[in-house]
C-alpha cells in the first residue's frame, strides 16, 4: 500500500467515537499522541481489559495491512475520563487514530467522522452492537460522516442528516481518509413491507369477557391476567393483543429499533421497527434474562425487548420467584436499572403485561371429575404470584374452555382493526385529558389523582362500595377498579362513570375472594 505522509508540526490528533449508555450514545474521544520513549501502544482513560486489548488487535491489524508500528512511544488516551469505556467497538478509532499519529492520513477531515467498529487481527472489521444509537448520538453531534462495521450498515442509514461509509476491511478505512475523490455514502437498502399478521381477533370464537377485557387493558394501558384451563384460547388472545394496540409513533418505532440494536437482534433489511413486539419468553427464563444485564454492554432482557408491546408471561406461577419480583420495578417506573461494578445504566422497559395461568398444577380445577389437585396444593400454586404483583395488574379474567357449538360458530366477532380503532381513539382521549400530567394513561394514573379524573355519579360510587361490602374486596382492590371504570367509560366516551361502567369494572376481578367460590390464598 502506498502511504502518503502528511507533514504537520503537532503529533496530536484526535478521532471521534460512541459509548453505549443503556439504549443511547454519548461521545468518547479517542487522542492520539506520537513520541520519542519507550516503543509500543500505551492505552489510557478508564478503560475495561477488552479495551485494553485492543492494542493487540490492532497493532497486529496494522501490521497485517502493511502499516508496521515505528519505534515511538504511542499513548492513546479515551475521554471523558469519568466514563468507563467497556466492548471492542472503538478498535478501529484507535487504529485511524494511530494513522493519524503517524501522520499517515491527513488529521483534518477526521474532525467530521465518528467511527465505530471492531478490528480482527486481518484487518477485516467485525459488527458491534448499538450502532443505530451510535449514527443517532453522531448525527446530533454536528458529525459529517460515520464509519461502521459494513454487516451494520444498513442500521447507520436509517439515521438520515449523516453520511455512511461501511467498511469490510481497515484497508477501505485507509482508502476512505487518503482518497481524494468524492466519496459515495452507502444508500438505504430497499425496505421490505412489513408483512401484515395472520392472526386477527375475530378469529376468536366465544369467550367475550376475555375479549372485551383485552380491549380494555389495550385501551387504557392495563395489565391483564388471564386464568382458564389448557386449550380455552388463553396464548390465542395474548398473541393477537398487539393487534390492537394503536400503531407504533415515530419515536416508539426509533427507540424499539435502538433497543434491538444495542441487542444485536436487529434486522436492518426490514428497516425500522414498525410492528409492536409480542415476547413471550418460557418460564424457565433466569432473572438477567427477564430483566436485562450484562457486565460489560448493556444487554436488554424480555422486559426491554417488551417495550410498547406485549410481555406474555404464559404459565406464570411456574416462573422463578426472582423473575417475576423484578417486574415490581419495570411495572411501576416503565424502565429498568442494571446495576453493575463500574455504574448503573437503565433501560426502557414500558410494556402491557399480559400473565396467564391454570387454576390449578393441573389445569383443570374447578373440574372435580378431571382436577385431583388438593386444595392445600392449590393454595400453594396461586400463593406462588406475590401481592405486589397482582397489585399491578388491574385486569382478571377467567377463560373456561369454549363449547363446542360455539368452536363451529361463523360468525365473526369484530376485527383487530375494528378494536385498534377504538384502542387509538380511547387513547387519543387520555392524552389530551392527561397533556398537564407526567403520565399517558389510565392505568398510570397515581392513586392522589384518581378523585380528580375517575370522577363516578352518586350511584355508581354507592355500586362500588356495595360491591365491596357483599363480595370482600380489600381496600388496595378500590383504586385499581376506578381506574379501569375510567377506560371502560372512556370507551363509552362519557366524562361521568356510571353504575354500569362500575357494575363492569367489579366483573375483571372474579379473583378477590377467591375465583369461582374457591376461597385460595390468592388475594
Ligand atoms: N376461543 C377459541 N376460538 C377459536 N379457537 C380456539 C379458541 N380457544 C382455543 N382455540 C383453539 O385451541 C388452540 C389452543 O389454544 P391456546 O390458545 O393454546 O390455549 P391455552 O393457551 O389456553 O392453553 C388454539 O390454537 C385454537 O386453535
Ligand atoms: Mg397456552
Amino acid at each position: 500500500m502506498e502511504v502518503i505522509n502528511f507533514r504537520r508540526n503537532d503529533m496530536f490528533c484526535k478521532i471521534h467515537s460512541m459509548a453505549l449508555l443503556g439504549i443511547d450514545a454519548k461521545k468518547v474521544d479517542v487522542e492520539v499522541d506520537v513520541g520519542n520513549g519507550l516503543p509500543g501502544i500505551n492505552l489510557v482513560g478508564l478503560i475495561a481489559a477488552e479495551v485494553r486489548e485492543a492494542r493487540e488487535r490492532v497493532r497486529v491489524a496494522l501490521r497485517n495491512v502493511g502499516v508496521p508500528l515505528p519505534a515511538k512511544k504511542i499513548t492513546v488516551n479515551l475521554s471523558p475520563a469519568d466514563l468507563r469505556k467497556e466492548g471492542t467497538a472503538y478498535d478501529l478509532a484507535i487504529a485511524v487514530g494511530i494513522l493519524c499519529g503517524l501522520e499517515m492520513i491527513p488529521p483534518e477531515f477526521t474532525e467530521r467522522v465518528c467511527i465505530i467498529g471492531e478490528v480482527g487481527l486481518n484487518g477485516e472489521i467485525r459488527p458491534v452492537p448499538g450502532v443505530l444509537s451510535c449514527a443517532f448520538s453522531a448525527r446530533e453531534d454536528g458529525m459529517e460522516w460515520i464509519i461502521v462495521p459494513k454487516d451494520n450498515g444498513q442500521e447507520a442509514v436509517m439515521v438520515d442528516g449523516i453520511k455512511v461509509f461501511a467498511a469490510e476491511t481497515l484497508d477501505e478505512v485507509i482508502d476512505f481518509f487518503i482518497g481524494c475523490d468524492e466519496k459515495e455514502p452507502l444508500m438505504r437498502e430497499y425496505q421490505a413491507e412489513i408483512t401484515k399478521s395472520e392472526e386477527d381477533f375475530s378469529d376468536i370464537r366465544g369467550q367475550y369477557l376475555a375479549k372485551r377485557a383485552a380491549l380494555i387493558a389495550a385501551a387504557g394501558g392495563h395489565n391483564l391476567l388471564l386464568l382458564g384451563p389448557p386449550g380455552s384460547g388463553k396464548t390465542m388472545l395474548a398473541r393477537r393483543i398487539p393487534g390492537i394496540l394503536p400503531p407504533l409513533s415515530l419515536e416508539e418505532s426509533i427507540e424499539l429499533t435502538k433497543i434491538y440494536s444495542v441487542a444485536g437482534m436487529f434486522r436492518p433489511e426490514n428497516g425500522r421497527i414498525t410492528k409492536r413486539p409480542f415476547r413471550s419468553p418460557h418460564h424457565t427464563c433466569t432473572p438477567p434474562g427477564m430483566a436485562g444485564g450484562g457486565a460489560r454492554l448493556p444487554v436488554p432482557g424480555e422486559i426491554t425487548l417488551a417495550t410498547n408491546g406485549v410481555l406474555f408471561l404464559d404459565e406464570f406461577p411456574e416462573f422463578r420467584r426472582e423473575c417475576i419480583e423484578v417486574l415490581r420495578q419495570p411495572l411501576e417506573e416503565h424502565r429498568v436499572v442494571i446495576s453493575r461494578l463500574y455504574g448503573n445504566y437503565e433501560l426502557p422497559a414500558s410494556f402491557l403485561l399480559v400473565a396467564a395461568m391454570n387454576p390449578c398444577p393441573c389445569g383443570y380445577y374447578p373440574d372435580r371429575n378431571r382436577c385431583s389437585c388438593s386444595p392445600d396444593r392449590i393454595r400453594r400454586y396461586m400463593g406462588k404470584i406475590s401481592q405486589p404483583i397482582l397489585d399491578r395488574i388491574d385486569l382478571c379474567v377467567e377463560l373456561s374452555a369454549v363449547p363446542l357449538k360455539d368452536l363451529s360458530d361463523k360468525t365473526c366477532g369484530e376485527t383487530s382493526a375494528k378494536l385498534r380503532e377504538k384502542v387509538t381513539k380511547c387513547r387519543q382521549l387520555q392524552a389530551e385529558r392527561f397533556k398537564e400530567e407526567p403520565w399517558r394513561l389510565n392505568a398510570q394514573i397515581p392513586s392522589a389523582g384518581l378523585d380528580k379524573y375517575c370522577v363516578m355519579t352518586r350511584k355508581a360510587e354507592q355500586k362500588l362500595v356495595n360491591s365491596f361490602v357483599s363480595r370482600g374486596f380489600s381496600v388496595r382492590l378500590y383504586d385499581r377498579i376506578r381506574r379501569v371504570a375510567r377506560t371502560i367509560a372512556d370507551l363509552a366516551e362519557e366524562e361521568i362513570i356510571t353504575e354500569a361502567h362500575v357494575s363492569e369494572a367489579v366483573l375483571y376481578h372474579a379473583m378477590e375472594g377467591g375465583f369461582r367460590g374457591y376461597n385460595g390464598g390468592l388475594i
